[in-house]
């Protein structure tokens, strides 16, 4: 993972598919979250900024972490998105989330956050290091740095001659997010950013869902994905509509594991966190 002169094309894009994709890849991903979030300290009464907020799911799952006497601050580049996130936290108990609409690494926010976290969204800035820096800016003396990237080497793992449609689409998956200037390694560049941005080393762990019943939500997700990753697949001359035929994938993805008996995979998150000197 290097620095690079240009932020990443989105590659999921913005359709309202892709809205809904969000809450899925939430559902599969928020126990990492979760337990990730508690383990680097974030709790009650925190005021804490969550970047790139998307459809909110993160800032949802901080807005019950911190209680009531807390306060989340959502700020993400798409305001089309952010309508969704706005919407799922007013009809939700929590009336501690704010929403913001720019990007966070020049919207003027206020500089007493106890933390600033993020998921999926360093792997889509040119410099994440230099991100990190501006953002622990944000941050009160002792104040928590918590980030969660994809990390797409140890995927391979799932490669395996009995699948050939998951080797496919993984193949698929890694060429779209290069193509588009994604840092697919974010998880672990994360150290790099880190200490590049003057943090102290983080604390690190690594985490994949996976699963094999014919009912697990992987499948719909992972169809979902490539639902959303068809435009640029087809913009780059990577794979065509026809040939993915999203409309059938995930029960085709959910046979070829029945079959082979190898669990599927779904990509690899790394969470790291550290505390700036209080
Ligand atoms: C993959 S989504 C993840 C959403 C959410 N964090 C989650 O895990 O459900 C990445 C989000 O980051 C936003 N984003 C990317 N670069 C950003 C920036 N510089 N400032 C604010 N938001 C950004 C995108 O618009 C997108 O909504």
């Amino acid at each position: 993972m290097t620095s690079q002169s240009r932020d990443a094309e989105y590659t999921m894009g913005r359709s309202s598919e892709e809205t809904e994709r969000l809450i899925r890849q939430s559902q599969l991903y928020d126990d990492v979250t979760r337990r990730f979030f508690l383990r680097s300290g974030i709790g009650e009464g925190m005021k804490v900024l969550d970047v790139g907020s998307g459809a909110g799911d993160v800032a949802l799952t901080l807005a019950e972490l911190i209680g009531p006497e807390g306060q989340v601050v959502g700020v993400d580049v798409n305001a089309d998105i952010l309508k969704t996130a706005h919407s799922r936290a007013d009809t939700s108990d929590f009336s501690n989330i704010e929403f913001i609409a720019g990007d966070a690494r020049t919207l003027e926010l206020p500089d007493d956050f106890d933390a600033v976290v993020g998921r999926l969204v360093l792997m889509y800035m040119a410099d994440p290091a230099a991100a990190l820096r501006h953002l622990a800016t944000r941050l009160r003396p002792g104040g928590i740095v918590a980030f969660q990237e994809v990390e797409f080497t140890p995927y391979l793992a799932a490669l395996h001659s009995d699948t050939p449609l998951v080797n496919q689409l993984i193949q698929w998956a890694r060429e779209v997010f290069e193509s588009s200037g994604a840092h697919l390694e974010m998880g672990m560049g994360l150290y790099k950013a880190f200490v590049d941005a003057g943090l102290p080393e983080p604390t690190l762990h690594f985490e994949a869902p996976m699963g094999g019943p014919e009912d697990w939500p992987g499948f719909a997700y992972l169809a979902n994905s490539f639902r959303s990753l068809v435009p640029l697949l087809e913009a780059y001359g990577i794979a065509t509509a026809d040939e993915l035929n999203v409309d059938t994938l995930a029960k085709r993805i959910q046979a070829e594991v029945a079959a082979s008996k190898r669990p599927m995979m779904l990509p690899p998150h790394i969470t790291a966190y550290a505390s700036l000197t209080a």
